[in-house]
């Protein structure tokens, strides 16, 4: 194997394939701008779609190569162990119903074999399975032809395994779109199967997925069916930072020369030494008592959100910002998550800057953005910082008294009332609740807990209707009922301008929504106030909101705008409101739209190039 680190791996990918005919492009934003169902690019097909699916042909030609920013943060909580991330850079070979199979196989062994230098003994691979019944409806055959491809080019069928759709099939990106069976290149790390049926596609780590060839011959409509194509283009995807890793023989992502100087950075900030044996410990006068575990999760955690909101603050397309809807809100969750745990470790206050800048530093010869935008994010980052540990600060002296008063009166457990007070009134994070109630040596009521939390959002479904009318809601149910209403007139947006007019950025106060999207030109007063007369029909026509929990893939199959794309079947809450609106959200949402009483556009102003910005309110009727 050659030990490549990633500027030398990004070169070797683009020259190689440069060397068979393909034309080196830029990679897209981080933030799409034409595509409604995802909130962050996820992906290197999400730019290229409408040449995909054939609708233009691309300046640079029928063979393309690039790299491209992702961000996926479905797995969001399972950052922390030694391989998710929520960001990375894929680098990706492109054939525009140019090359098919054959190619893009053979141009993968070569590329693993010729120029990373992995043995053919090394590779797995998995091919799609087929799925129906021939001359059925839905019928799709095994990909035996990409079987034989491998077969021919040395792989023996025992390393060749047939997956179901689950495994091996890709996309589309977003609801609608090119999608097909794929092929993917696991290396065998050497290690024992952890059980009979450990196979490419294990998450024991045997298998390491280094890429994919996904073969578009498919398009799904709008109905949820898969249509021929009537094109063949190839769209690979391979990982930059899990390539570096195995490639280098690092134990994970984050020991790669890529993380090298975030980690001491973090390791410098908190103190953290290396013991004799091995071990993590943070070495520094106060600091917390946090086993090595804790120590070596923790700064995992803050390397990799900060590497993300970095990305994201940085993008050139701008617009999203920490709050409380949509991308805003995932941006916002990466921060105070890496805030949280730089805490844990004892870092002092204001470092979410210091590492931007250090993560900046290391990326900026590859993505000048970084520098360009720099001042403007560790601005951003440094406000979110400090009203969120404003937010711990008090939470913290609350919690300090109750453990107190429980002390003083014998008693060892929090009650759950006691633990939603703490995180409904002061806003302070539950598993925080749980972390200081180790420590102090007292436990939870976990039960109680989600018991309190499930009356309150009964409560305040059934109250909202009576307070409205009294004016008298909370700030937390106004920005409840603006969400809801922010999900309509993106609805409506799309019914009056159309489906380019997406959502840039949404930022909702006790007062206001505003609403970003994309949108070439001021509205006109008529299209204004077709909006707002649709928005307040749905209003007027008491729509039940109903959420379920599923998977990304069925919320797509369903039509959904979909907030993180992920292929990995994720949980995720989908917010319906009848025939209107379905969309991928965290919520929370009102029962019914007729909550929000009345609905107003304020403003209709420009944000920046090419984004529209709406103000609105709404009202009692
Ligand atoms: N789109 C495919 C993936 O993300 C290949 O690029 O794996």
């Amino acid at each position: 194997m050659k030990n490549l680190t990633a500027d030398e791996l990004r070169e070797t990918y683009l020259k190689f394939f440069e060397s068979k005919g393909h034309a080196i492009i830029s990679g897209a934003s981080v933030i799409p701008e034409n595509d409604p169902t995802v909130l962050f690019t996820t992906a290197g097909m999400h730019p290229l779609v409408p040449y995909l699916m054939g609708e233009m042909p691309h300046p640079a030609g029928t063979r393309l190569t690039d790299v491209q920013k992702c961000v996926r943060t479905g797995d969001i909580d399972a950052v922390g162990d030694s391989a998710h991330l929520t960001f990375f850079e894929m680098l990706g070979n492109w054939s525009l119903n140019d090359y098919f199979k054959k190619e893009a196989i053979s141009w993968s062994f070569e590329f693993l074999t010729t120029k990373l230098g992995f043995s053919p003994d090394q590779l797995s691979v998995t091919v799609f399975a087929g799925e129906g019944k021939e001359g059925e409806d839905g019928y799709i055959p095994a990909d035996e032809e990409a079987a034989a491809i491998w077969r021919g080019l040395g792989i023996p069928d025992s390393r060749i395994y047939r997956l179901p759709r689950e495994d091996n099939w890709w996309g589309p990106a977003g609801t609608t779109g090119p999608c097909g069976p794929d092929t993917e290149m696991f290396i065998d790390t050497g290690r024992p199967k952890c059980s009979d049926g450990c196979r490419p596609g294990c998450p024991c780590g045997k298998y390491i997925e280094i890429w994919n060839d996904v073969f578009m011959q498919y398009n799904k409509n709008a109905e949820g069916r898969y249509e021929p194509l009537g094109r063949h283009n190839v769209d690979t995807g391979m990982g930059v930072e899990r390539t570096v890793c195995m490639l280098s023989g690092a134990p994970t992502v984050y020991d790669t020369e890529i993380f090298a100087p975030i980690m001491a950075a973090i390791d410098e900030l908190a103190g953290v030494k290396r013991v004799e044996n091995g071990e993590l410990r943070v070495e520094r006068e106060g600091a917390a008592t946090l086993n090595s575990a804790d120590v070596l999760k923790a700064r995992r955690i803050v390397a990799d959100h900060m590497r993300t909101a970095t990305f994201i603050l940085c993008d050139p397309k701008g617009g999203v910002k920490p709050g409380n809807v949509g991308a805003n809100y995932v941006l916002r969750r990466l921060i105070r998550r890496a805030v949280r745990y730089g805490r844990q470790l004892g870092i002092a206050p204001g470092f979410t800057p210091k590492l931007a800048e250090v993560i900046a530093q290391k990326y900026a010869h590859v993505y000048p953005e970084l520098v360009a935008n720099l001042a403007q994010c560790k601005a951003d980052l440094e406000a979110e910082e400090n009203r969120f540990n404003q937010t711990l600060d008090k939470g913290e002296a609350m919690f300090n008294k109750v453990a107190e008063q429980l002390k003083l009166h014998g008693q060892t457990q929090i009650s759950g009332k006691t633990a939603f007070k703490l995180y409904d009134t002061f806003g302070f994070p539950f598993e925080m609740t749980l972390e200081m109630a180790d420590k102090a040596g007292l436990s939870v009521d976990k039960d109680g807990f989600d018991e309190a939390n499930r009356k309150h959002q009964e409560l305040s479904r059934t109250t909202s209707a009576g307070a409205f009318k009294a004016g008298l809601q909370d700030n937390s149910e106004v920005v409840t009922r603006l969400h809801t209403a922010t999900h309509l007139l993106h609805a409506a947006l799309h019914k009056v301008l159309g489906p380019t007019a997406n959502q840039k950025g949404s930022n909702i106060t006790a007062e206001r929504l505003r609403f970003d999207f994309t949108w070439p030109e001021k509205m006109t007063d008529q299209q204004i106030a077709e909006t707002e007369k649709l928005v307040n029909e749905w209003i007027a026509r008491g729509i039940d909101v109903t959420k379920k929990v599923t998977t990304v893939e069925d919320a797509k199959a369903e039509g959904a705008m979909a907030l993180f794309g992920s292929k990995y079947g994720d949980q995720v809450t989908l917010y319906t409101i009848g025939d209107v609106s379905k969309e991928i959200c965290c919520g929370p949402h009102v029962a019914n739209t007729k909550e929000l009483g009345s609905f107003k556009i304020q403003k209709e102003q420009s944000s920046s190039a090419g984004v529209r910005r709406i103000k609105a309110v709404i009202g009692n009727m």
